[in-house]
């Protein structure tokens, strides 16, 4: 190890933050390159309430980058200097980069679901059912749209479906609708049933056929969507792809460089 006064300083901030693996993996991705004393990224615990607190610190103490996870991705936006186009259009942002004092905020979460997808198939023309419809479906009906996909978000509160679908297009149902996914090439899950509990899944197994890919966006081991896509032979997609990819992303926008995709992946591991 060799940090100096002149290594970068980089974090993740979440509530809770202790199982976090964006440690290993940007850290992994640092040394892969040889600039693991160019950069050094940690993991603090921030509680939302202290938010404009961590915003002041970021700017005294020069932290140069930083992810964001739950509870901020909203919360931080009115403190940031500038917000990209994209993370405004999802209206979340997990990325902060700070340029000489400048922070702006961009959102790489709808790459990690988009990249993943697109190494599995064409999306253009694929019917895909996204479920749920806060912040990490924004971000998955916005990665379809820039594909031409037809999606069909499927949500507890219909209203929020309608909201989304109305933002990025698609089609809006309610739960008691679910069925029409055993028609769809593409089941994306974004709620947070299963990671909880892992033994729950918003799918029936009876839905999901071999010729689909299905993601659950929930990271952790296996989930009990991703059991049932498994024993049905379909494709799958988990969180932690999700989670690589995104985290890709940020790499780049923090470095510079292009992130090594693999010695990242394998600390995930
Ligand atoms: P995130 O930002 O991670 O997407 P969120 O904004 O809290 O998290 O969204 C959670 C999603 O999971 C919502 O779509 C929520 O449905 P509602 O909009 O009806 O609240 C969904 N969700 C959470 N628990 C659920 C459950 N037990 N059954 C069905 N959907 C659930």
């Amino acid at each position: 190890m060799n940090i100096t006064a002149k290594t970068k300083i980089c974090m993740v901030i979440g509530d809770p933050i202790d199982h976090s693996l964006s440690p290993k993996m940007h850290n992994a991705g640092y040394i892969a390159l040889s600039i693991e004393s160019d950069y050094i990224y940690v993991a603090c615990h921030v509680k939302v309430a202290d938010i404009k607190q961590f915003i002041d610190g970021i700017r005294a103490m020069n932290i140069h980058g930083v992810s964001l996870t739950i509870p901020h991705k909203i919360a931080v936006m009115p403190y940031l200097d500038k917000i990209d186009e994209v993370a405004q259009k999802i209206g979340a942002v997990n990325t902060i980069v700070n340029e000489n004092g400048m922070l702006t905020g961009y959102n790489t979460d709808w790459q990690g679901i988009l990249i993943p997808l697109e190494k599995m198939t064409d999306l253009s023309g694929k019917s895909v059912a996204v479920l749920g419809a806060g912040g990490a479906a924004r971000a998955a009906v916005y990665a379809l749209s820039t594909k031409k996909a037809r999606v069909s978000i499927f949500n507890r509160t219909i209203e929020k479906a309608a909201n989304l679908a109305n933002d990025f297009g698609g089609e809006a149902f309610s739960l008691d609708e679910l069925e029409r996914i055993k028609q769809m090439d593409i089941i994306i899950n974004t709620t947070s049933v299963g990671l909880k509990n892992i033994n729950e899944s918003l799918v029936p197994l009876e839905y999901i056929n071999k010729h689909q890919i299905v993601f659950d966006a929930v990271y952790g081991n296996e989930t009990q969507l991703i059991h049932f896509a498994k024993s049905k032979s379909a494709k799958t997609i988990t969180g932690l792809e999700m989670l690589l990819y995104q985290g890709a992303e940020q790499f780049s926008l923090f470095t510079g460089y292009s992130a090594p995709v693999i010695d990242m992946k394998n600390a995930l591991l």
